[in-house]
């Protein structure tokens, strides 16, 4: 199976930026999350430089809902990231990690009166998905005495190629103003006291595997900004949304990188900028594509078994990577710790969740499996702990982060006690 450059086989162990991923589920014990810091940064890298060396002013905000960790988003930071956030909270872990507010879109769908308290507070700019929306922020930063700088959503009524949970500008989307209002929306912006509206924003949907169509959404989005120019809007921003797929299938998908998404979309950006006299930073929020190769979720083996078909129960389920459950998302398996040997056996790979669902990897070729036999589930990083729960009463895992060879905790795997420390005895149980 092809595999990423930080991703090997050694002595029949799958490693990890050299770390040997079986001496790590013992170090840290099991479930685990393991996460390359270098190829997140080799994976943003290429997003700057592929669209920097087109048009010179560029910024790339990482999607934080794809992976949360404190650790990852210091390293993000670090090399000059800003990033969409989708909540209060998401904004709060952008600043920690040490992000500058002025690289933040507050994005969001329903925000309440505390996001929008936040948002100005804070300084960041935001991404409006409503009229009222618009009439709320504009009422609570005047309180505040300030103007907020903001964008709307646009819904570009896009079909795009990709699972229809995760496709998010088509017309029947709840997300956005659509396209043919946005005209409107600005004007009303512009008549507002504590609002300057100075972006626009669009996201299209998630795993998408081709360019053509981030193509046909920067043409909508330079048409926009032809219109609101013309309007007396002064653009500061264009934000094209989230970036590339990723290949599921490591040997047979598409793999469409940054480079090819840049020459893909820049000169329709470019073209289009210049065509309305301006030049607003061009702004892209990949999530996925930044940190889905980096991680892998290593998985002892509890038991195997012969029913109607060969099972692998083992102790990572969906309350650890629901993505296979919810949208049937196929993530590449390896057994870390014979990793040279025959794919033999077919087996299920199921977790110990009590749900039909809980289905990890179907009708798998693998080589015969043991109990303690440790599977690596690749692409775990984007959605994956990020989207983790406590269901079944199951503490969440640690998360490790490795830089070069060293190795460390980024995040502890929970106890018990975490899942009953925010739970109160109501009053008549006291
Ligand atoms: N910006 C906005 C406004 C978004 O809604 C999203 C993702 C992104 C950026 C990042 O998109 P990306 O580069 O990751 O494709 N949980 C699903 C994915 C949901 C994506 C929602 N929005 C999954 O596990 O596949």
């Amino acid at each position: 199976m092809r595999l990423a450059h930080h991703l090997t086989i050694k002595n029949g162990h799958l490693h990890i930026n050299g770390l040997d991923c079986v001496t790590l589920a013992e170090k840290y014990g099991t479930p685990l999350y393991v996460t390359s810091e270098d190829r997140v940064v080799e994976q943003f890298e290429s997003y700057k430089k592929a669209l920097g060396a087109r048009y010179p002013r560029v910024q790339v905000l990482f999607a934080a809902k794809a992976n949360g960790n404190l650790a990852l988003m210091r390293a993000l930071a670090a090399k000059g990231a800003g990033a969409d956030v989708f909540s209060s909270g998401e904004l709060e872990l952008a600043l920690k990690a040490g992000m500058a507010p002025e690289k933040l879109l507050f994005n969001g769908s329903s925000k309440t009166p505390a996001d929008l308290k936040l948002a100005v507070a804070k300084g960041v700019k935001v991404s409006l998905d409503s009229l009222d929306e618009l009439h709320q922020l504009d009422f609570v930063a005047a309180k505040a005495k300030k103007t907020v700088r903001v964008s709307f959503r646009v819904n570009p009524a896009l079909q795009v190629p990709t699972h229809p949970k995760i496709a998010t500008g088509l017309k029947t989307s709840k997300f956005g103003i659509p396209h043919e209002e946005i005209p409107a929306a600005y004007r009303e912006a512009l008549a507002c006291k504590s609002i300057r509206p100075v972006g626009i924003h669009c996201h299209i949907g998630s795993q998408i595997l081709d360019v053509e169509p981030f193509a046909r959404a920067a043409e909508v989005m330079v048409r926009i900004a032809k219109e609101l120019t013309e309007m007396g809007v002064k653009l500061e921003f264009i934000d094209l949304g989230g970036g590339l797929g990723i290949p599921y299938h490591h040997d047979t998908d598409p793999a469409p990188t940054a480079e090819d998404y840049a020459a893909k979309v820049v000169p329709i950006f470019k073209a289009g900028v210049e065509a309305c006299g301006i030049t607003p930073e061009l702004w892209v929020e990949p999530g996925r594509s930044l940190v889905a190769d980096s991680t892998v979720l290593l998985t002892r083996v509890n038991s195997t078994k012969i029913a109607h078909k060969r099972f692998a129960n083992v102790d990572a389920g969906f309350n650890l990577l629901i993505r296979p459950a919810m949208y049937d998302a196929y993530h590449e398996i390896i057994a870390a710790n014979k990793a040279d040997a025959p794919l033999s056996t077919e087996y299920t790979v199921t977790g110990p969740i009590c749900e039909t669902g809980d289905i990890l990897a179907p009708d798998r070729k693998l080589p015969e499996l043991s109990a303690g036999d440790i599977i690596a589930l690749l692409d775990a990083g984007a959605y994956g702990y990020a989207m983790s729960s406590q269901y079944n009463g199951r503490p969440r895992c640690p998360e490790v982060l490795i830089k070069g060879t060293q190795a460390g905790l980024m995040r502890r795997g929970e106890t018990i006690g975490d899942i009953t420390a925010a739970m109160e005895r109501p009053p008549w149980q006291q």
